[in-house]
Parts: structure tokens; sequence; C-alpha cells
């Protein structure tokens, strides 16, 4: 059982009870949602998966890339020409993510030597809030090539920020320590989300040391599905973290609307979430938190990992008891010593609560309960359940640490060659070219936080610069 001075975060209030009971009843097979707005979302969802099949299984037709067209730029620059990088074919993993990364936040000013480079002008002129002046197609490559330095130099040493170079808006989510604002670059005026953490808060509840993890581990992670990290500052009560904003609201929203995904369409995030994982591995980072509310989707509905609250450089192997309970491995919860293999763990976790609603140990009463059925080990997998899903979530889901699958000798390749994942495109998934089974309905163009939930605004006081208490230990912000 976990002991005392462990953090273990809560779950959405939405989670709610009753939905996992008329779920296990069996009577949301028949369900259909009491209001248009959840069949809309529904239909959506069935609508679009179609879509991402073909492009898995033809692979010799041309199809829409779906390659961010976020113009996503540095917020202190006003006007920015960062060119696509060329991705050679014999970088290392690292080299290859952060090339991908590159794309993914190019200007969509940049050369169009890439296929989306069109797309995203297209897009750009529709949703730019630059200045005209920042329009001019990327002729001149030098100035691109100093640019992309200035801005790759502001990422890889301590991007600098304040209070000042933002108007701040409304709140998109809340946890443990803080909040996360949707706030306007007053430079550059494109949107971006600043988590907001207390340090008293932080220092409270003996975080001082996930809280600068959360710092380096972000600041190092460059992935098409990983959240970026433009910079941070502190003033005398606060944290801030500035990140991209992520347009198309949590996972969670989605699979709670949609009560359960198809299997095509759990498989399709599950798969996004794989790559992610494993990149993360090869960076000898554990993750942690994997769980719906910390997977937010983009404007074209591909996944974007954030809440690096928990994430770790483990080498070898840790003890801490953190996470969601839900999500805990049995490892976790016996206290033992655990490594990476908790994430393939809440993997399995997260397919099964895509599929089929709710978590596999969940109970109504408290936590403990849950901790009992995870060691315990018992899973019912619904009939529903595709017989491939089934054989991947016990592999996953096994407290067996010789047979969990992401744990063996073939690392992360045993889990991407799993039956389940057979249709699975890799290289193009990685590359976004697999479109995504349901787009966010993003009409207002940048800055449109619709998909997020509201969240009562405080009014806490920002910039505040009397005494600082807490300041010298987090020296990284
Ligand atoms: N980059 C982002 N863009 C948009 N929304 C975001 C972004 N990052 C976080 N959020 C929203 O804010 C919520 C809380 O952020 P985060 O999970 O990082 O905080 P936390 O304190 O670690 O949360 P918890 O303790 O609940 O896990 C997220 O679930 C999401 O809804
Ligand atoms: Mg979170």
């Amino acid at each position: 059982m976990p002991s005392l001075g462990g953090l273990l975060k809560k779950r959405r209030t939405k989670d709610s009870q009753t939905l996992s009971k008329e779920l296990e009843a069996g009577s949301a097979q028949t369900q259909t949602s009491p209001n248009a707005a959840e069949d809309h979302h529904h239909h959506h969802l069935l609508h679009h998966h179609h879509h991402h099949h073909q492009p898995a299984t033809n692979s010799g037709t041309t199809t829409t890339t779906t390659t961010t067209t976020n113009p996503a730029t540095h917020p202190q620059q006003h006007a920015t020409n960062q060119p696509n990088q060329p991705s050679g074919a014999e970088k290392s993993s690292e080299d290859q993510a952060a090339s991908m990364q590159s794309v993914t936040h190019a200007s969509p000013t940049a050369h169009p030597s890439t296929g989306t480079a069109n797309a995203a002008s297209i897009q750009n002129i529709i949703h730019s809030s630059q200045p005209a002046g920042a329009m001019q197609s990327g002729a001149n490559s030098h100035a691109q090539q100093q640019t992309q330095n200035a801005s790759r130099d502001a990422r890889t040493t301590k991007g600098k920020y304040s209070l000042e170079d933002f108007t701040l808006q409304r709140t998109l989510g809340t946890g443990s320590f803080g909040r996360v604002h949707l706030v306007q670059s007053k430079h550059n005026h494109r949107f971006y989300a600043v988590k907001v953490l207390k340090k008293a808060q932080v220092v409270k509840m003996k975080q001082i040391e996930h809280t600068n993890d959360e710092r380096r581990m972000l600041n190092r992670v460059r992935h098409p599905f990983l959240i970026t990290l433009w910079g941070t500052w502190q003033d005398s009560r606060n944290l801030y973290m500035v990140m991209d904003f992520v347009e198309g609201g949590e996972l969670f929203s989605l699979l709670r609307k949609s009560q359960r995904f198809p299997n095509p369409v759990a498989k399709f995030y599950a798969a996004e979430v794989t790559l992610a994982l494993e990149y993360l591995h090869q960076q000898q980072i554990i993750y942690r938190d994997l769980k719906p509310e910390n997977l937010l989707l983009d404007r074209h509905g591909h996944l974007k990992i954030t809440d690096f609250g928990f994430a770790k450089e483990v080498p070898d192997i840790t003890w801490t008891l953190c996470g969601t309970p839900d999500y805990l491995a049995p490892e976790v919860v016996s206290s033992k010593g655990y490594n990476k293999s908790v994430d393939w763990w809440s993997l399995g976790i997260l397919i099964f609560e895509m599929l089929c609603g709710f978590t596999p140990f969940w109970d109504s009463g408290s936590p403990v309960k849950i901790y009992e059925n995870i060691l315990r080990g018992r899973v019912k997998y619904p009939p529903y359940l595709h017989p491939d899903a089934v054989d991947l979530l016990s592999q996953l889901i096994t407290s067996d640490l010789t047979k969990r699958l992401g744990n063996l000798h073939g690392g992360s390749d045993d889990v991407k060659n799993h039956p389940w994942f057979a249709e699975v495109t890799w290289d193009r998934l990685a590359r976004k070219d697999i479109d995504a089974p349901y787009v966010p309905p993003i009409r207002g163009g940048q800055g449109d936080a619709s998909q997020y939930d509201r969240y009562p605004e405080e009014t806490e006081q920002y910039g505040m610069t009397g005494d600082d208490q807490h300041g010298h230990l987090f020296p990284d912000f």
C-alpha cells in the first residue's frame, strides 16, 4: 500500500461514478447521448475514423497531409522566418525528433520545400496575427538561418520572459498547484498557455524537485507529440511556464462526451502515445502521469502530451510514489523500485479507458479500494473488445515485469509490432501523415479556447515583487 509522503493526483470531477456503473452494466452499448452536441461529437468521430484508416492502409495514394500548420513561434519574436529543417536520413533519434519538431513549429512563411509548406501558408493567411511585414515568403535564407539559430538558442538555454510580455486571458485548466492560462504575446500576438505554480504550495506539498524536473525535462524534449516549452520566469509568489497553446482541448473531454472510442480511434491515439513514450524512454525519461487529462488535441486532432510534473530522468530504477490512482502500476503501489515499465502499464490503462469508458481498477469507494484492485490484478475485459485489444491489454496490464510488453528485450518495438497495431504505418504516423480520427471544431481561429471547460477565475496576484522566501529553491525558473 502506498505510504504517506507520495503525491497522488486526483482525476477530473466529471469522472462520474454513474457513467462507469452504467457502462459496466452494459447499458452504454445502446445508449445514445441525450443532447445534440454530444451526438454530433460521436458522428464526427465515426465519420472521421474512416479517413484515418484509409491513409494507414493505402500507402500508395496521396492523402491530405495533416502536418500541423500551427504557426507557433517564439513568443518574443516579432516576425519569424523559421525554415523547415531538412530531415537527414541517418540522424540520431534525438536529431530526428528535433527536426520533426522544427517542421511542426516552422513558420508558415518557410521556404516551400516540403509538401506541407503550401498548406501552412494558406493557414497563415487565414489565421495569421502577424504584422503584414512578416508575411513575405522566405527568400532570404541567411536571415532565416539566423532567426532559426536565435530561436534555437532561446530554447536550448533559458527562455526568460516576464508577465509584461503577455496579456493574460481565461483559465484553460487547473492542477494541483496552480492553473494554466491562455495568454497572448504582446510581441507577436500569438497565443500561448502559461502554467502558473504557487511556490508556497509546491514547497508545502514537497514537490520542489518534481517541479524543477518538470522544467528541465520539458526543456530537453522535442517531439511532435510532446508539448513545447518556450521558457519560464518567476516572481515572488509564482513560477510560470510558457508553452504552446494546444487548441483542441483534452482527450479526456472528448472521451467523456463519446463515452467510449471505436477500436480504430483508440488505436490512433494509443499509437501516437506509443511513439511519444518510445522517444521519452530513449532519453531515459519516464513520464509517470499518462491519462486522458494530460493528452491534448491540436487543431488537426493530433495528440500533444502536456504535464511533465512527474517526468524524471531515470536511467535504471526509482521509488517515488506518484501518479494518479487509477493509472498506478502495481510495482508503484507496493513501493517497489520501478522503471519505464510503469509507463507501459499506464498505456494499457489508457487504452482500456478509451475502449471501455472507464478504467479497469476503478472503484467508487476510496483510492485504497483502487490499490487493492490493482494489486489483485484481475481485469474484466468487456465482450465488445476486439480479441487483439484484449491480447495487447493483458500483456500491458500485467504485474509480471518479465512479461510486460514494452519492458522486454524488444522494448517499444514489441508494442508497435503487436497485432492490434497491425494497420499502423509508424513512420507516417510520426510525420503526422495519417489523418486524425476527429478534428476539433475550432472556428474562432487562433486563441479559440472553446474546446476547454470553464473554471472559476481567481483574482490571483501575479507579478508580485515583495519578499520571496522560496525563490532560491527554483534556480532554473
Ligand atoms: N499547453 C497547453 N495548452 C492548453 N491547455 C493546457 C496546456 N497545458 C495544460 N493545459 C490544461 O491545463 C490542465 C492542467 O495542466 P497540467 O496537467 O500541466 O497541471 P497539473 O497541475 O500538473 O495538473 P494535475 O495535477 O491535475 O495533473 C491540463 O489538463 C489542460 O487542460
Ligand atoms: Mg495534469
